[in-house]
C-alpha cells in the first residue's frame, strides 16, 4: 500500500508564540521584554529555579518551585492558590513540560471564575488577562510552542487535556544552555518524546504538508543531534539542535497531534509512573513498525534520517529502532520497569479508550493489536 497523497484539502490553523528568542544565552533577552510587567510569577522546579537569576527580572518576583513532575490536579490547584495570593501580571514557565503546562493554566485561570474542570476539552477557556512567557529547560515536549496542557486526574489516573488559544505564549525563549544540566537519561527520553511528536504527526491520518515540513526538520535534527546531546550534555550545538527539534515537535501537536504511540504511552505514565518521555520511547519502535506497511515512504524517510538501515520489513524496522533507542542508554523493557503480564490487558483497554489519539493512527489499532504491542515491549 502506498502512502496517502499530499493533500492540502483539510483546512488547518497554525498558531505560534508571537515572539521567539533563540540561541545560547537567549534567556538574558527575556528581561527587556518583561520590563513592561511589575509582578512576575515564575513556575519552576528545584533544578530550574536557579535560572531565574539569569533572566535578571526587575519588579516583584515570586517563584513557585514546589511542583512535582507530571503534576496532578491538586498540584495545579496549589500553584493557582499561590498565584491568586500574588496577583501577577506576567507568568513565566521555566522548566520542562510539567512546568510549562501548569504555567499555561495559571495564566488563564488565576484571575478567572472558571475552574480546571470548567476548561477541560477544546476551546473552553474564556480568555486571559495575564501575559505568558515560556522558557523550556528540557528538549522534549515542545509545550512552549503550543496551546495544550496535560494534567493527571488523581481519581481516574488518566491525563486530562485542556486546549485553548489563550494558553499560547506571548514569547518563548529557546536557550540550549538551560539544558546542559539535564541528566543523560532524561535527555534521551525527552528527546525521543520530541521525535515521537514529529513522527506521529508525519505519519498521522490527519497529516498535512505544512506540518510535514516541520516534522521532517525535527526528525532530521533528532537523527543528527540526540546521541551527541546524550554523550555530552554541554555540546551546545547538539543541545540547540534538540531544542529546535522539540519546538518543531510542539508545532506538530497543534494542528495534527500525535496518534497511537502517545495513546499507548499514557497508561505507562499514569499506571507504571514512567516519565512521559520514557513511556513514549518504549512504545516508539513498536508503533513505528506497526504503521510501516501503510506509511512506507514516510517510514523510509524517518529510518534514513535516524541513520537506520534501509530494510523496511516491519521486523527490521522494529529491531533497528529498538537498537537505536537502546544505544541512547534507554531501558526499553517494560518488565525492567516493574510491569507484569497481568497488567497489560487493563492498560490496553485504557489506551484503546483514548480515541482522540487512537483515531489519528494511520493503521487501525484494535484492542488485540495494542495488547500484542505491550507484550512485545514487556
Ligand atoms: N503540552 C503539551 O503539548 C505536552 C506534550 C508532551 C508532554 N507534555 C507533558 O509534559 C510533561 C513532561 O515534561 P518533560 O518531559 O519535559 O519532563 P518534566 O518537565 O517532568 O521534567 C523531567 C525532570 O527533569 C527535571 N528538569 C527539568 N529541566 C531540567 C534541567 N534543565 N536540568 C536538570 N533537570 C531538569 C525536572 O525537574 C523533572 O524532574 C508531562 O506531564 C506530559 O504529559 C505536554
Ligand atoms: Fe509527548
Amino acid at each position: 500500500m502506498s502512502d496517502t497523497p499530499l493533500s492540502m484539502a483539510r483546512p488547518i490553523t497554525l498558531l505560534q508564540p508571537a515572539r521567539l528568542e533563540i540561541g545560547a544565552g537567549a534567556i538574558a533577552r527575556l528581561a527587556d521584554w518583561a520590563a513592561a510587567y511589575e509582578r512576575v510569577f515564575v513556575v519552576a522546579m528545584a533544578p530550574t529555579a536557579g535560572f531565574v537569576e539569569r533572566i535578571g527580572l526587575a519588579g516583584a518576583v515570586e517563584i513557585f518551585i514546589d511542583l512535582p513532575p507530571e503534576p496532578d490536579l491538586p498540584a495545579v490547584e496549589a500553584v493557582l492558590a499561590a498565584a491568586r495570593a500574588f496577583r501577577p501580571d506576567l507568568v513565566i514557565g521555566l522548566g520542562g513540560g510539567s512546568v510549562m503546562d501548569v504555567a499555561k493554566l495559571v495564566a488563564v485561570l488565576w484571575d478567572s471564575e472558571q475552574t480546571i474542570a470548567d476548561v477541560v476539552g477544546v476551546g473552553k477557556v474564556q480568555g486571559r488577562r495575564t501575559a505568558l512567557a515560556q522558557v523550556p529547560t528540557t528538549s522534549g515536549t515542545g509545550s512552549e510552542a503550543g496551546i495544550r496542557s496535560l494534567v493527571t486526574n488523581p481519581e481516574t489516573l488518566a491525563k486530562i487535556a485542556i486546549e485553548s488559544q489563550f494558553m499560547l505564549a506571548d514569547i518563548a525563549v529557546l536557550d540550549p544552555e538551560l539544558t546542559y544540566s539535564v541528566p543523560a537519561a532524561v535527555t534521551a527520553a525527552t528527546g525521543v518524546d520530541a521525535l515521537a511528536h514529529c513522527v506521529e504527526a508525519f505519519t498521522n491520518i490527519k497529516a498535512h504538508p505544512l506540518i510535514d515540513g516541520y516534522a521532517s526538520l525535527g526528525i532530521s535534527l533528532v537523527g543528527r543531534y540526540l546521541a551527541r546531546a546524550v554523550a555530552d550534555g554541554r555540546d551546545t550545538e547538539a543541545r540547540a539542535g534538540m531544542m529546535l527539534a522539540s519546538y518543531y515537535g510542539g508545532i506538530c501537536l497543534g494542528p495534527v497531534n500525535t496518534a497511537g504511540g502517545h495513546a499507548l504511552a499514557y497508561p505507562l505514565g499514569t499506571r507504571l509512573k514512567l516519565p512521559h518521555g520514557l513511556a513514549n520511547a518504549i512504545i516508539f519502535p513498536h508503533v513505528l513498525a506497526f504503521n510501516a506497511p501503510v506509511r512506507a515512504e514516510k517510514t523510509e524517510a524517518i529510518a534514513r534520517a535516524l541513520g537506520m538501515s534501509g530494510n523496511l520489513e516491519a521486523q527490521a524496522i522494529a529491531a533497528d529502532s529498538l537498537a537505536w533507542c537502546k544505544a541512547l542508554g534507554l531501558e526499553m523493557r517494560l518488565s525492567h520497569h516493574g510491569a507484569a503480564e497481568h497488567d497489560l490487558p487493563v492498560w490496553a483497554e485504557e489506551a484503546f479508550a483514548i480515541k482522540r489519539l487512537i483515531d489519528n493512527n494511520p493503521r487501525a489499532l484494535e484492542l488485540p493489536d495494542i495488547l500484542s504491542i505491550y507484550r512485545s515491549a514487556l
